[in-house]
């Protein structure tokens, strides 16, 4: 019929909500997408937190799913499940654009970066012990297929959207052999791709020239490794309003997962008072990906003039003071 499917996890807590507001909106705008929402509660597969192989299935038959927030427990308990799902389809590059919204004022109003952060290793890898009682070891595992495959994908991220320099961001200086590898394999990688100039930074440089002033990073992609990449996408995400408005895209050979990486609010959860924007604009992402270009430019364009028309019309995390159901109509009145 025409119609493409993808893979809903809902996700908990405000999840609901937000997803809500994406199906309303992609029906008003006759997007040709049906949802097929799946549970992903974690089920112990040999010893280990894994996806319920219904959502796996779903998701490996639609090749895109979008996701909404899961809870992480902190310090104990199970494995993350957005990085098991991260890991269950070697998603190895987690794509955050990161761009000023007007009507949502921060310090500055010209930030337009995009950070791509390895996905699968360095800290995230899992592996951890203890050693003897008040002495623990966490491994930080770098190989050197997992730098090529994300940087290669940062230099063609770049040439796809006509930014002119890819930003390989590290901590060499320390993490000598770890970021080292990292680093090098960036030099390798930037020989195939002569149009795009290559340059390094240390993280903690580009924490301070980036809060300092933006405007440098415009015309460049950022990458680096997993961990730097997950701190330093907060900040930039804070640089233009917070994660309410930023969205992600975990990309693979073939899967793609789409999400919104704020939490689930528990606090405000059922209340509608959520702020969709994130999952939305990640929902862009994933319209660009499928090639539904058109409805992309069309939703986006509704969200962005519905952001910009005043607090009447924004959630209260953007002060402002509209609830999930008003902003979402808003947005329909605006297609
Ligand atoms: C993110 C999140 C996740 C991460 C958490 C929820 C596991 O902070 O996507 O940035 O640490 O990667
Ligand atoms: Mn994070």
């Amino acid at each position: 019929n025409g119609k493409y499917t993808v893979t809903m996890i809902e996700g908990d807590g405000i999840g609901v909500e937000i997803s809500q507001a994406v199906k309303d909106i992609y029906a008003a705008a006759g997007v040709p997408i049906e949802w097929e929402p799946v549970d992903v509660t974690p089920i112990i597969k040999d010893g280990r937190t894994a996806i319920p192989d219904v959502a796996i299935e779903s998701i490996n038959r639609n090749l895109v799913a979008l996701k909404g927030p899961l809870a992480t427990p902190v310090g104990k308990g199970h494995v993350s499940l957005n990085l098991t799902l991260r890991r269950t389809f070697n998603l190895f590059a987690n794509v955050r654009p990161c761009k000023s919204i007007e009507g949502c004022a921060t310090a500055y109003d010209n930030v337009d970066t995009v950070l791509i952060r390895e996905n699968t290793e360095g800290e995230y890898s899992g592996i951890e012990h203890v050693v003897v009682p008040g002495v623990v070891q966490s491994i930080k595992l770098i190989t050197r297929p997992a730098c090529e495959r994300v940087i290669r994908y940062a230099f063609q991220y770049a040439q796809s959207i006509g930014k002119t320099r890819v930003l390989v961001v590290h901590k060499a200086s320390i993490m000598k052999m770890s970021d080292g590898l990292f680093l090098k394999t960036a030099q390798d990688i930037a020989k195939e791709f002569p149009d795009i100039k290559l340059e390094s930074e240390i993280l903690d440089n580009t924490c301070l020239r980036m809060v300092t002033d933006p405007e440098p990073y415009k015309p460049v992609v950022m990458v680096m490794p997993n961990l730097y990449g997950d701190i330093l996408s907060d900040m930039c995400s804070g640089l233009i309003g917070g994660l309410g408005l930023t969205p992600s895209g975990n990309m693979g050979d073939k899967v793609s997962i789409f999400e919104a990486v704020h939490g689930s609010a528990p606090d405000i959860a059922g209340k509608g008072l959520a702020n969709p924007t994130a999952l939305l604009l990640s929902s862009m992402m994933m319209l660009r990906h499928m090639k539904l270009n058109e409805y992309a430019d069309k939703i986006e364009s509704a969200i962005l003039a519905t952001l910009a028309s005043g607090p009447a019309n924004i959630t209260r995390d953007l002060k402002g003071t509209a609830s999930t159901k008003h902003y979402t109509e808003q947005v329909i009145s605006r297609l």
